[in-house]
């Protein structure tokens, strides 16, 4: 049985004293019954705060991001050594944001996922196609292209830990989701290729959706039986519409 899980990627936005009170609001309003799995991954100079604040809680707090070596020359980046003594869980990797802006590629998502189970932290990994890949009938290819150098760095016994997110480019941000089905499709296609090379820890895999998630759609979409959760931008900056998520699902 998957257990569902519910992320917040709060991107650029929060500052410390914002993140600390809506954490806190969040920590009150979150219903009381624990059978959804929450996290926040808010900016990088609050975590440390964050973690605090959510300390005993039961939201886990994720990084946006980090760099896949443990130390060295590498101007500006957080190891996942840093991200664990702050008490971080979860890591996001390889954001479409990450990849558009800022050249990520998916041997560099690889890299990331590979160190952040080496560090016991819960890598949740982002792929994705453009709207142009959709509409040329490109979907699966480029779901196959960002999951395959991913699913090459995993052991066997890496697979329940890591959790993938779907997040179709042209639903992010824009209002438009992708539908129940057109969701499900793509999830069931990455549980059967991470099935085809690790048989049935496949079902442990959790596969969240991401792209334009709200209080009103979640039930829908986590109602098709492969997704397993959400990664929730705009609708993540506040406790009132976060919780409502979560009431909807749980
Ligand atoms: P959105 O962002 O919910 O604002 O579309 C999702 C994401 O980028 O993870």
């Amino acid at each position: 049985m998957r257990k569902t899980f519910i992320c917040g990627n709060w991107k650029l936005n929060h500052d410390l004293e914002t993140t600390r009170a809506t954490l806190r609001e969040m920590i009150q309003k979150l219903p009381s019954s624990r059978d959804v799995e929450v996290g926040i991954a808010p900016v990088t100079t609050t975590l440390f705060a964050a973690c605090e604040v959510a300390k005993g809680s039961r939201i886990h707090i994720a990084a946006q991001n980090v760099h896949h070596a443990e130390k060295g020359a590498y101007t500006g980046e957080v190891s996942c050594a840093h991200l664990r003594e702050l008490g971080v869980t979860h890591v996001i990797i390889g954001h479409s944001e990450r990849r558009q802006y800022f050249g990520e590629t998916s041997g560099e998502v690889a890299q990331k996922t590979r160190a952040a189970l080496d560090m016991g932290l819960v890598p949740i990994v982002c792929i994705g196609e453009q709207l142009e890949d959709r509409e040329a009938g490109r979907t699966m290819a480029v779901i196959d292209e960002q999951l395959a150098p991913v699913l090459d760095v995993l052991h066997p016994p890496d697979v329940p830990t890591l959790v993938i997110a779907y997040e179709p480019v042209w639903a992010i941000g824009t209002g438009k989701t992708a539908s129940a089905a057109q969701a499900q499709e793509v999830h069931a296609h990455i549980r059967a290729q991470v099935r085809s090379k690790f048989q049935e820890a496949a079902e442990q895999v959790r596969i969240q959706y991401g792209g334009s998630v709200k209080p009103s759609n979640a039930k829908e979409l986590l109602a098709e039986p492969d997704v397993d959760g959400a990664l929730v931008g705009g609708a993540s900056l506040t406790a009132d519409s976060f919780v409502g998520i979560i009431e909807a699902v749980s």
